[in-house]
């Protein structure tokens, strides 16, 4: 990737997001970049802030044919009450999709490794998802809008996404758990492809950048059951693992994917960037440990026409 600015408007939707932030982040040392928040107003450095709700299929069609971007980088998504998640994950997507067609945009999406159903691990860019959660089936259905956009698509499938500095709520929970704030049990029979999120934003910067279309899968190198991802998340913060306790997704009564780990060879052949593996990014500065860039802005006052005030190192909490 160039470390030249270049002329190009990129949108990225979810910029306050865990994703988002850092795709729009990177994404502003390449090209101009407008990000969108929700409920949480953030500045990410070089990068134009507005708020957008993408239910809203006017307000969607108005900030796109302003703005114009050539690219529309799609990662925001809501988990959570059904039928807002199916508003958000669907109908959001669709929003997006038809004004971003009416400038010609390319567009890209991120989808997940849960479309799959976890019996046929791991699954290559060939496989035909077979989602079993709600969650999963929405991505899917999204992910098929996308494809019957009329102009270049790109669909990326990250598996869980992990950050050390500071832990993302996933990795926090792991700390709440090894200090004793929480019981919480880690499955010894789930796996996943974790992957830090700075590598799969800087995947995902680089496919723009080389104009990649098509399906592209964005798994960490290792296959990891949800305990010992837990334990090597705990190892990495220096905090003890004997409270991590082992729990069986078969016993839980939960309906869960067993192993929805993803072969991203095909990333991996075309890039320059890596997505190393969970072990060799929590040792780098640049992968684990690279600070958030995010910076938490607080909305006015009701009456204050005042700038947004901002908060250093804030961080949104979910
Ligand atoms: N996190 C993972 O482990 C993981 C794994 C696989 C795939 N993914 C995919 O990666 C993408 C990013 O996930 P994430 O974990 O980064 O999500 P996240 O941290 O929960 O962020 C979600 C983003 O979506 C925005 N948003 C929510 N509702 C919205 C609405 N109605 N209109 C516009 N924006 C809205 C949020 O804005 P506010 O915060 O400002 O409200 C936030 O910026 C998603 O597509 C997800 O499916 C994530």
């Amino acid at each position: 990737m160039s470390s030249v600015a270049r002329q190009g408007r990129v949108l990225v939707t979810g910029a306050s997001g865990f994703l988002g932030r850092w795709v729009a982040f990177l994404a502003a040392q390449v090209w101009e970049v407008l990000g969108t928040f929700y409920q949480h107003p953030v500045a990410v450095p070089r990068v134009t802030l507005t708020p957008l709700d993408i239910c809203d299929p006017s307000a969607v069609d108005a900030l796109v044919t302003r703005w114009r971007p050539e690219v529309v980088i799609h990662t925001a998504v809501y988990i959570g009450e059904p039928a807002r998640m199916y508003q958000v994950i669907v109908e959001g997507t669709v929003h997006l999709l038809r004004s971003a067609a009416k400038v010609g945009a390319f567009f890209v999406y991120v989808s997940t490794d849960l479309v799959f159903d976890g019996e046929h691990a791991p699954y290559t860019e060939a496989a035909m998802p077979r989602p079993i959660l709600p969650y999963g089936r929405m991505k899917w259905e999204a992910e098929r809008a996308v494809m019957a956009y009329p102009g270049r698509t790109l669909v990326v499938r990250p598996s869980l996404l992990c950050h050390l500095n500071p832990p993302d709520p996933r990795t926090r929970r792991v700390l709440d758990a090894a200090y004793g704030k929480i019981e919480a049990r880690f499955f010894v029979d789930e796996f996943r492809t974790p992957a830090w999120v700075t590598d799969v934003a800087r995947t995902l910067v680089e496919l723009v950048d080389r104009r990649a279309s098509g399906l592209f899968h964005l798994g960490g190198p290792q296959r990891l059951s949800r305990y010992d991802l837990a334990v090597k998340l705990a190892r990495a913060l220096g905090a003890p693992t004997t409270r991590l306790q082992p729990g069986y997704r078969e016993e839980s009564g939960l309906i869960r994917p067993r192993d929805t780990s993803l072969d991203s060879s095909k990333a991996c052949r075309l890039l320059r960037a890596r997505l190393h593996s969970i072990d060799e990014g929590a040792d780098r500065e640049d992968v684990g440990r690279w600070a958030d860039p995010v910076i938490r802005r607080q909305a006015p006052e009701p009456g204050d026409p005042g700038a947004w005030h901002t908060t250093p190192g804030g961080e949104r909490s979910t």
